[in-house]
């Protein structure tokens, strides 16, 4: 039986993401593909075994007939955070994990995409009400796997950047880097009022979403503006050239402790040859490159973020300001494809969250605490995988996403 037209557009946007992942790591040396920077970042290798891990644990062995797993022993390897499949290898050990080899991971890729093959063969002879909840789980995977992208390209850029050889991921103009130089935050910062008052926020029922954007509800607004760009460079320099990291007025406390004990001086990849104010280049994934004063600042903690809002006279937007105001159209710009921009809103359920069922119901709900919701999406995002109602969300003293700054204001 021919597969039905969704299940087809199914099939073909799970082939080019799974394709994609392969693609992003062609250009390294087999030395990058075990590279962890540090405990909060994961080997590519490992991103590519996970992806899969998903896939295989989620839809193939309970959905797919006659299904084993490539080897019983892996689930431990490559289950990131999932209590209810069981125990598993520490996150700070993920670079000791020199098998399976990267082959050995290659070819359990190219067995999984055989098996969700099959997988949406099967389904295509079933009834829809049988279908429609793995299929639900599979475009999960799908998504899931965008996000591991992501991931993997700006762990990667932490790994590279404690070498003092900088290599290059992306050399010349290819790759995602090249999107991010040719961003520019031209012209004065214009205030912008957004919608107030009584407003609603979040992902109506129907379409794709992750279970932390839902339910839509109501939120009430008092008169804010917000900023029509986001903060750039030169922008950012000031700060740092005004005392930024040397004020402890302007930061929070747990924003200083911070500062003081991780010797914050500037942005996660700003480099200098000078004193310490005089910053030059950038380390990226495409080496390292002159800071342009119109680029917009990026690899900002929250603290960082919050910190510069207040030396500016602002306060961060709050979510539901960011995507009342980001439905303005024209009116607000890079609100998609540039940077995360951190929110001043803390991670926690919308009124009414239900976690999805069953051991995917952890993908999102559990880490509600002790983190900040950033809003829009990056350069290092795939096409596609952003939405306006898109809830990313990071530990405030992170800094190696591609996150960056909008400023919002109250207004009296
Ligand atoms: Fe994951």
């Amino acid at each position: 039986m021919a597969a039905s037209a969704p299940t087809a557009d199914l099939l073909l946007r799970l082939a080019t993401t799974r394709r994609r992942s392969e693609a992003l790591v062609a250009g390294l040396e087999p030395e990058d593909l075990g590279l962890q920077g540090m405990a909060d970042a994961s080997p590519p290798k490992w991103h590519l075994g996970h992806t899969s891990w998903f896939f295989e644990t989620f839809l193939l062995v309970p959905h797919l007939s006659g299904y084993a797993p490539a080897d019983s022993r892996w689930g431990y390897l490559f289950n990131s955070y999932y209590d209810a499949i069981g125990a598993r290898h520490p996150r700070p050990e993920r670079g000791l994990l020199s098998r399976p080899t990267i082959g050995e991971v290659m070819a359990w890729r190219h067995r999984v995409d055989g098996g969700l093959e099959a997988l949406l063969e099967q389904l295509a002879r079933c009834t829809e009400a049988e279908s429609a909840p793995v299929l639900a789980l599979l475009e999960l995977g799908l998504q899931h796997e965008q996000q591991h992208q992501e991931l993997l390209l700006m762990d990667l850029l932490d790994g590279f950047s404690r070498n003092p050889l900088e290599p290059i991921a992306f050399p010349g103009a290819e790759g995602p880097e090249d999107s991010y130089r040719r961003s520019r935050v031209a012209g004065s910062l214009q205030w912008v009022g957004g919608p107030d008052g009584l407003v609603e926020i979040g992902h109506a029922a129907g379409g794709f979403h992750f279970d932390n954007e839902a339910p839509r509800h109501r939120v009430w607004l008092e008169p804010y503006a917000i900023a029509n760009r986001l903060v750039r460079n030169e922008e950012y320099a000031a700060f740092i050239a005004d005392g930024g990291y040397r004020r402890p007025e302007l930061w929070l406390s747990e924003g200083w402790e911070a500062v003081e004990r991780y010797h914050w001086q500037a942005p996660r990849y700003w480099r200098g040859s000078g004193p310490a104010s005089a910053w030059e280049w950038e380390f990226s994934l495409a080496g390292r490159w002159p800071l342009h004063p119109e680029a917009p600042v990026r690899h900002l903690s929250w603290f960082e973020a919050d910190a510069y809002a207040r030396w500016a006279g602002a306060r961060l937007p709050g979510e539901a300001e960011w995507e009342a105001a980001s439905q303005q159209g024209a009116a607000i710009e890079q609100v998609g494809g540039v940077l995360w921009q951190w929110t001043g809103s803390p991670y926690r359920p919308y009124p009414g969250f239900v976690p999805v069922a069953g051991a995917v119901g952890e993908y999102n709900g559990k880490f509600m605490s002790s983190q900040m919701v950033l809003r829009g999406s990056s350069f290092l995002t795939p096409a596609g995988h952003g939405r306006p109602t898109y809830r990313n969300f990071f530990a405030p003293a992170s800094r190696w996403m591609a996150a960056g700054l909008r400023l919002a204001r109250d207004v009296a």
